[in-house]
């Protein structure tokens, strides 16, 4: 095996990290196992012996103590004295000293971090050892189209199953776009995202630029949404989405030696992510007046305006976070450092207004047409129609509800063997064969995808129920 590129410190430490809670997962899944075994055994050989099998339980009495201690953070004085002995020691000390009752109880959470772990090993070794050879990308048009529209076909097959599964969906969200809808839109578009690249389709390019588009228009539509309906501009909850937005990118760039700018989609939405949250919570008990929400508006424009339009003014605000956005093209090293940041949120620098501006005036656009024009007779309402009827079908696009099933992170199973160059090559681990090697890559990844939607599960109890 050679390594492509020299080894950093990050990656070192990394890796360093990831064995003790590679380590400390599989023993404490060997303690719970142990201790799962056990009762079960003592109790199936002697069905009358109730005091053996308490005796068995005991062990997991103290445990509950200890549970305690964890809750409470060593805040309050535990009950028992054993309890209270343990309680001197901090989290990292257990955890150093591989307590057997610390590692039980934290098994999940130490399994959760070493199946990511191995995951980013597992970047590793694609992209910058040669383990798993690498093959170039080709373009089929008809095969492309009929591999997505397969996909499509197949889940509004099972998603039309699962719509009758869950019905509970009242009729308050109609004039909204929900966040289950938007997710899927996101899914949908990820896929493509990720084909366009996996088969270099070029020619569709400029159709990719708009669905990146459509892409940061939801990040307004969606924030705002949830912001205006909301008003939660608490510090844990925006901790938590920045989080959300960039913990994957964050650690692939510590363990690929990759600048962040190389996906610049998280830094993109991250940057937009901030302007709508700064937007509405500047201020944001006067939210409800519509003047203030005018102003507010068209201040977005300016400011829009004035970092991409006036020439230096976006060298000027973003030359302090140049160690953060800085890009060299290994491909393209003469451009300036902050060209690809520059170019990349210039792109879509309007939209995200507009998806603010549809997610204030569009409820109520939906509504006055229903009020006024929609409740008309029939011979009045024939009138209007010819001006009127992009009305209900915009909305009707809006809220068409296809399922929710594909959700993806766009994020690559493509071999690059140079830290931050463009992903060029793919991942050949059936090498010759490209559709079964597709096929393969792609079923790796999508086992990824779900172990990662699991891993972030806490953090995505965030639905927005519009009411
Ligand atoms: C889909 O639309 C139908 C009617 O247009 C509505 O009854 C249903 O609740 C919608 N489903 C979702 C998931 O929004
Ligand atoms: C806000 O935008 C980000 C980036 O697109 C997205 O991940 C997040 O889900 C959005 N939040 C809401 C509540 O829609």
């Amino acid at each position: 095996m050679t390594i492509s590129s020299p080894i950093t410190p990050s990656q070192v430490s990394f890796f360093l990290g990831l064995v003790p809670v590679l380590i400390a997962w599989l023993y404490a899944e060997y303690l719970e196992y142990k201790k799962s075994s056990l009762p079960t055994k003592v109790s199936a050989s002697r069905h009358s012996d109730v005091n053996l099998v308490e005796v068995g339980m005991g062990e997991g009495t103290v445990r509950e103590d200890d549970r305690v201690v964890l809750l409470e953070g060593g805040g309050l004085q535990p009950a028992s004295p054993k309890a209270r002995s343990s309680s001197a020691f901090s989290p990292i000390f257990r955890f150093l000293t591989m307590d057997e009752s610390f590692l039980i109880d934290n098994r999940l959470t130490l399994r959760a971090i070493s199946e990511f772990g191995v995951l980013l090993a597992y970047f590793y070794i694609c992209d910058r050892t040669d383990v798993f050879g690498s093959s170039t990308k080709s373009f089929n048009r008809d095969l492309f189209w009929f591999l997505y529209l397969l996909l499509i076909i197949v889940s509004a097959i099972t998603s039309f199953k699962i719509h009758h599964d869950k019905s509970p969906f009242s009729g308050k969200s109609i004039l909204y776009l929900n966040r289950h809808q938007t997710e899927e839109w996101r899914g949908w578009m990820q896929v493509l995202f990720l084909m366009y690249h996996y088969f270099a389709a070029t020619e569709i390019y400029n159709a990719i630029r708009i669905f990146i588009a459509a892409y940061v228009w939801m990040t307004g539509f969606g924030n705002f949404s949830y912001y205006y309906i909301r008003k939660d501009f608490s510090l844990a909850r925006f901790a938590q989405m920045m989080w959300r937005l960039n913990f994957l990118v964050l650690f692939c760039c510590i363990v690929l030696n990759n600048s962040y700018m190389l996906y610049y989609i998280c830094p993109m939405h991250t940057l937009f992510t901030l302007m709508v949250y700064g937007s509405l919570g500047i201020l944001n008990k006067y939210n409800e007046i519509g003047s203030v929400m005018a102003v507010k508006l068209s201040a977005c424009f300016l400011v829009v305006i004035l970092i991409w339009e006036v020439p230096g003014v976006f060298e000027l605000i973003w030359r302090p976070f140049t160690f953060l956005v800085a890009y060299t093209d290994p491909a393209k090293p003469t451009l300036p450092v902050l060209h690809e940041w520059h170019f990349r949120s210039g792109l879509d620098r309007y939209i995200w207004i507009v998806g603010m501006i549809y997610a204030y005036y569009h409820p109520t656009v939906g509504f006055l047409w229903f009020e006024y024009i929609y409740k008309l007779d029939k011979i009045t309402y024939n009138k209007y129609h010819p001006y009127t009827s992009w009305i209900p079908i915009t909305v009707y696009i809006c809220l068409r509800n296809i399922s929710q099933n594909v959700r993806s992170y766009s994020l690559t199973l493509f071999a690059s063997s140079v830290p931050d160059a463009q992903p060029k090559l793919l991942l050949s681990l059936i090498p010759d064969y490209p559709l079964l090697n597709f096929m393969l890559t792609t079923a790796i990844y999508i086992t990824l995808i779900i172990c990662m939607e699991q891993a972030s599960l806490p953090c995505e109890t965030e639905t927005l129920e519009t009411d």
